[in-house]
């Protein structure tokens, strides 16, 4: 186990469990209907990765990246799209796979840019909500576990960009977070 880890908060054992049931509902409510699965970056890639490959439906895969200005201006729910899916959705069923929501700003964002574009539906699946920190009415239709407000890394969250990829979901020690920069 890496030093910084203070606790595992959720197991890579329960995470995988978790998403078991996680595709087992989302096969049962697509049948054999296509589904576009759109894995916001960075943090998703391994939710992803792991959720398609239990979908039993013809799945098309797309990307998206967005970036917040910054802590500061978060809040203001201003979001840039730094990738943008290639994907043409008119008509088709859209999946936005995330790994944690949070206040629901980005989550808001890209439900609004992707709805004008006409999908036949559009629905969010994450594998962890932090519904006490919601700013919005985002819900999320698939929502793995809801976690307390906890600073979490592992298994695709980051903190400045590192630690993604620790397999469980874990806390860091405070010291870690404090000096964060040397490590
Ligand atoms: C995280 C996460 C969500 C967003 C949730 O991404 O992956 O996209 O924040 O927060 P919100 O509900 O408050 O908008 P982040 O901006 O850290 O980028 P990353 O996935 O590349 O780490």
């Amino acid at each position: 186990m890496l030093e910084a880890i203070k606790e595992i908060v959720i197991s890579e054992e329960d995470i995988q469990q978790k998403i078991k049931e996680l595709a087992a509902k989302i096969n049962n409510d697509y049948s054999s209907e296509e589904l576009i699965v759109i894995c916001i970056l960075k943090g998703s890639l391994f939710f992803t990765s792991d959720i398609i490959r239990l979908l039993t439906m013809p799945v098309v895969v797309d990307y998206m990246a967005i970036s917040s200005y910054g802590n500061a201006t978060k809040s203001s729910g201003v979001v840039r799209i730094l990738k943008d899916i290639e994907e043409h959705i008119e008509g088709r069923h859209c999946l936005i796979i995330e790994d944690i929501v949070d206040t629901g700003l980005s989550a808001g964002y890209m439900k609004n840019i992707l709805s004008l574009r006409n999908p036949k539906s559009l629905k969010i699946c994450s594998l962890l909500d932090k519904k006490i920190m919601r700013i919005n009415d985002i819900e999320v239709d698939y929502a793995g576990f809801v976690v307390p407000e906890k600073f979490l890394v592992g298994y695709g969250l980051d903190f400045r960009d590192k630690y993604r990829h620790i397999r469980d979901v874990v806390t860091l020690k405070e010291e870690v977070i404090g000096v964060s920069d040397k490590l």
